[in-house]
């Protein structure tokens, strides 16, 4: 019987600790601890990444589909379409985005997405 406890009571421990670090890792990194997703700005973040990936497409008169990304309020509209996330993410649906290219990586994608989920901030 003291042993059965002792067990018990050893098990307790190992649960709390594996469940109590667990704990702190989600929240000390909530994700790609390299990956700045709370202050995201447009003018280093976003536009840097449009710039790098797509406005050689879009952007002029007559950007594909109507989709200019070439300023902000481009952008914005762009990302108001709803068809932004999902071309980037590749989910099905949508084309996969930037055209003929590799999908964006992590960061960028969650950078975005942020930038969005912000309601666009112009800083
Ligand atoms: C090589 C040229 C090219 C590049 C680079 C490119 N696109 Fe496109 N994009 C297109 C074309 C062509 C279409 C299709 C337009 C149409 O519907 O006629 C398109 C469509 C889209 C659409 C609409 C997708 C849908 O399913 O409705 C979005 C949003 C988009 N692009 C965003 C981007 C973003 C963001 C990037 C950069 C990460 C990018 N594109 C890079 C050519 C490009």
């Amino acid at each position: 019987m003291k042993l059965l406890k002792l067990s018990l009571g050893l098990l307790a421990i190992v649960i709390m600790i594996s469940s109590c670090s667990y704990d702190n890792k989600e929240t000390l990194y909530p994700q790609d601890p390299g990956c700045d997703t709370i202050n995201v700005s447009y003018a280093e973040d976003i536009q840097t990444i449009f710039d790098n990936n797509c406005t050689m497409c879009h952007s002029g008169a007559t950007p594909p589909g109507g989709f200019s990304l070439e300023d902000y309020a481009s952008a914005v509209v762009t990302a108001k379409s709803g068809r932004l996330m999902g071309a980037i993410k590749h989910q099905s649906g949508y084309l996969a985005m930037p055209q003929g290219a590799n999908k964006l990586d992590d960061c960028s994608i969650n950078k975005i997405e942020a930038w969005i989920k912000l309601s666009y901030p112009d800083n």
